[in-house]
């Protein structure tokens, strides 16, 4: 990587000429293991830029922007699924995974994004989806088509129901977003026929990965997308691949317990396969996982030096210091075991925004808000505490994922109407839950143009909100004390003080509500009590807010040279 400035970036080549890439993927790897320590930038495709002005963002609304996230300072771009897809979940409902969704674009644009991305170098890694395809995938429509006990319902778990002429559900699985985890189908004849699990939509059923055709299916969607170039796959739901055998009824005893479609021993063998794979292939590609499992030592066996690279740690959403302390200590602790880099996220697309969520609980905020929920703090109250959990987030070790408009500071969006929503979650909730919409409405470039730039015109495919003019990037770039220029210095600063490469040392003598650590030659400290904190003696790196008196304010986090 080529040295950044704290405050200045350097700015980005024009598209057109590109330099020949360092990240060409036939060239021996420049950067060793750069995922152990790359800050990685999640772009939700739909909601980042849209170059041809329908209101939905695409691909070469993303090659497009590439430049502001190299000036931003990151390594690499984590893409939300762009495949062809009925859009029931935003995507994550893939119908052909081997192409773009003509709402985003075509390969030859998923091409010129690779490209330009390399040359810029940030690699690109995208979305896998193994867990369930959508209802509209040929194998499942095949499946439908298809008898009990065919060939092509064993690609899913079509089962028989129980109760009386199979009318009760197979078992009391429930979906994520709401209801039962099974729906009935209607077969051939007309009569009501088998019952076929998904975890999550009915327009999402799961694939049976006791089949051995559906190995060999993703082992040539990984090789297709290798082949083009990809660096690497989040695994979505990855920990959710393998059943229990026999499907039994769940009924947790407690909250940490897992479910019998959760962190079975066999997954593993699936993800050792595919780090076989992807290793035939030169430059360091990776595989990252979401597994939500607990406790967290499990969740390690998921990166130990055989398996995936990466997985997620538990989201760092609240702004309380012992909770916060735990969570960090847990994740070093479990992954350093294995030798895997922590992966530390603060937001991502399935989450209400920091800058408004650290201000409430997770009671609170679990489940989305909306216009009916009460009690949404004011931003400018709410955003000190984002500005510092970032500060926090980027002084430690390891590898770190941001979701896109976490830089710009972006509150959850509350104001969507019912009539504007689109998650799943608010229908199959009956709009008990508003969902995630809040946090995936598209982000603003430009304060003074139609739909403050994310596309040519007016369109948006969700409301943007009027606090989109202050919070553009452009007004943002020209303002020293910016949320965007609090990321880009921390994130130059992260790599040249060797922040992303050290280790971390709690330090005594603060209050409890104080995190305070060293990190090499850099002391953090992070204040989510109520009280000025006297500062220690030593230089001010960065603070995320102005620093007077040496006293480090409430919801204020800095970093001191020692
Ligand atoms: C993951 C995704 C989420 C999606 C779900 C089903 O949790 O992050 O957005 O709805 O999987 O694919």
């Amino acid at each position: 990587m080529t040295s950044r400035s704290p405050i200045a970036p350097a700015s980005a080549p024009e598209s057109g000429d590109l330099p020949a890439s360092r990240l060409d993927p036939s060239t021996a790897t420049p950067n060793a293991d750069w995922w152990r320590t790359a800050t990685i930038y999640q772009i939700y495709p739909r909601s980042f830029a849209d170059a041809n002005g329908d209101g939905m963002g695409d691909l070469a609304g993303v090659t497009s922007r590439l430049g502001a996230l190299q000036e931003l300072g990151i390594d690499a771009i984590w893409l939300s699924p762009f495949y062809t897809s009925p859009q029931r979940d935003a995507g994550y409902d893939v119908a052909d995974y081997c192409d773009v969704d003509p709402l985003f674009g075509t390969l030859a644009d998923f091409d010129a994004l690779v490209a330009e991305a390399h040359a810029r170098d940030i690699r690109v890694i995208a979305d896998l989806v193994p867990n369930h395809s959508s209802s509209e995938h040929p194998w499942f429509q095949a499946a439908l088509a298809a008898a009990p006990d065919s060939p092509e319902r064993a690609r899913y778990l079509f089962r028989e129901g129980r109760g009386e002429g199979g009318s009760e559900p197979p078992n009391n699985w429930r979906s994520h977003f709401g209801g039962p985890a099974w729906t009935r189908v209607v077969e051939a004849d007309g009569t009501l026929g088998q019952w076929y699990l998904h975890l999550f939509d009915s327009s999402q059923p799961d694939f049976d990965w006791t089949n051995e055709e559906v190995h060999d299916e993703f082992r040539r969607i990984l090789r297709f997308w290798l082949d083009r170039g990809l660096d690497g796959f989040r695994v979505d739901v990855a920990s959710s691949l393998v059943k229990a055998e026999g499907l039994p009824d769940f009924t947790p005893s407690d909250d940490d317990e897992m479910p019998p479609y959760d962190g079975r021993p066999a997954v593993h063998d699936i993800f050792r396969d595919w780090r076989r794979l992807l290793d035939e292939y030169p430059g360091e590609r990776i595989l990252v996982a979401e597994a939500w499992i607990k406790p967290l030592v499990r969740r390690a066996d998921w990166v130990r030096p055989d398996e995936m690279h990466q997985t997620f740690n538990d989201v760092l959403d609240v702004w309380d210091a012992a909770p916060l302390r735990d969570s960090i200590d847990g994740a070093l602790t479990a992954f350093d075991a294995v030798g895997a880099p922590t992966a530390w996220v603060a937001s991502n697309h399935d989450g209400v925004r920091p800058a408004t969520a650290l201000m409430l609980t997770r009671a609170e905020r679990d489940g989305g808000l909306g216009p009916r929920t009460t009690g949404i703090p004011a931003y400018d109250v709410s955003l000190p505490r984002a500005r510092g959990m970032a500060m926090l987030m980027l002084a430690l070790p390891g590898s770190v994922y941001l979701y896109q408009g976490e830089e710009l500071g972006l509150p959850e969006v509350t104001e969507i109407p019912d009539s504007a929503r689109q998650d799943p979650t608010f229908f199959r909730t009956e709009g008990e839950q508003y969902g995630r919409d809040g946090c995936r409405v598209p982000i603003p470039w430009e304060s003074a143009a139609p739909s403050y730039g994310f596309g040519p015109g007016d369109a948006s495919w969700l409301p943007q909100p009027a606090i989109w003019r202050r919070l553009a990037r452009d007004r943002q770039e020209t303002d020293p004390e910016s949320t965007l220029n609090l990321y880009r210095a921390a994130i130059s600063l992260r790599r040249s003080l060797g922040l992303d490469r050290g280790a971390i040392e709690w330090l005594d003598g603060y209050p409890p509500e104080v995190l305070a650590f060293r990190n090499g030659d850099t002391i953090v400290l992070a204040n989510t009590s109520t009280e000025e904190v006297p500062l220690p003696t030593g230089e001010v790196l960065l603070a995320s807010a102005p620093i007077e008196h040496n006293v480090l304010t409430p919801d204020t986090a800095v970093w001191i040279h020692a």
